[in-house]
């Protein structure tokens, strides 16, 4: 993303910034036209990334005073693309550009029941909404997942603040989650058809939740995701792609998604959510020497299997061994 577009940009300060968990850094910023934040919202902050400024989306955790306050939380990541790095590297004390906040991931009035999925850093789209409701009397549920508790953010302020509505799975401790089990029990409760499943994680996770609900016929409606370009199967490495009916061919750096390449060697594609959800980027796959790493949600998964087509936006491909991996596409 190249820039922020919409129009309440405005003056975001850091007035903290403190390590949360293992790799994950908690950022406060005062804005200077605070405006509500609603659960589900994000903002947009413009940072510096390899010589440019490029856009990354951030979940508020909270806001307060008015709006004024919003909390952020950032997981340093090693197949970052430039933005946990440039969030990791801010002080107190500096400013930045970002926007109000953005909502993309609505909670809903009125459901049955609420089930709310975090993996790993994911927690941060759902802090807010679990708060809310709280604050509401609804039936719900805030279902944590991570590899290891010490790079798991908030538990402990959670289960504070939900108590027993708090589930943690965590793999090193022998608790992964079993998402055919969280999903069966919910398809087999009197209100399944009234439950909405609220879910933000790494892709494998999202993937299997949303197989799991499709293969229990739960209705579509009630599966709702927040992705900001989740992070794939495989770490990120460079890899060439070949357009045959541009004549081009371009590396894809990997800390750049094929998208971003693309728009920097001067060749025009489609895009609206740059976060693998929308499917406007499709590509049409003509050849593979690799893997391709499917990291959008669009796709079903029988779709990834046969990796006909992919989202520039956010997937990749990756070396089976030795040479580095190339994909061979046709632009639609
Ligand atoms: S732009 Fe929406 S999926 Fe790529």
């Amino acid at each position: 993303m190249a820039a922020l577009t919409r129009s309440h940009r405005q003056r975001g300060r850091v007035v903290e910034a403190e390590h949360v968990a293992d790799g994950v850094r908690r950022i406060v910023l005062e804005v200077d036209h605070p405006e509500p934040a609603s659960p589900g919202t994000h903002v947009d902050v413009e940072l510096p990334i390899r010589g440019g400024r490029q856009v990354r989306s951030y979940s508020v955790v909270r806001s307060e005073d008015g709006g004024r306050r919003l909390t952020l939380s950032v997981q340093l990541s090693p197949a970052s693309r430039g933005g946990s790095e440039a969030m990791h590297a801010l002080a107190v004390g500096e400013e930045l550009t970002v926007t109000g906040p953005v909502q993309s991931f609505p909670l809903s009035v009125g459901a049955g029941r609420y089930v709310l999925v975090a993996g790993g850093i994911g927690v941060t789209a759902l802090v807010a909404m679990a708060s809310a409701l709280r604050r509401r009397g609804a039936d719900y549920e805030l279902v944590l997942v991570g590899r290891s508790r010490r790079v798991m953010a908030y538990v402990d302020e959670l289960r504070a603040e939900h108590g027993e509505r708090v589930r943690v799975h965590v793999d090193d401790e022998g608790t992964p989650l079993s998402v055919p089990d969280l999903v069966g029990e919910i398809a087999s409760a009197p209100n399944a058809d009234t439950t909405e499943l609220y879910m933000c994680g790494p892709i494998g996770l999202m993937d299997a939740i949303r197989s799991s609900w499709t293969e229990h016929a739960l209705p579509p409606t009630s599966l709702r995701f927040e992705t900001f370009g989740s992070s794939g199967r495989f770490d990120a490495e460079d890899f060439v792609v070949r357009l045959p009916q541009h004549d081009r061919e371009v590396t894809v750096p990997r800390d750049a998604s094929i998208l971003e390449a693309l728009t920097a060697a001067g060749v025009e594609t489609l895009s609206d959510c740059r976060k693998g959800e929308c499917g406007l980027c499709l590509a049409k796959i003509v050849d593979v020497d690799g893997t391709v790493d499917h990291r959008d949600v669009f796709l079903s998964e029988a779709q990834k299997q046969r990796s006909n087509s992919l989202c520039l936006c956010v997937s990749r491909a990756v070396a089976d061994g030795g040479d580095r991996a190339s994909l061979t596409l046709h632009l639609t």
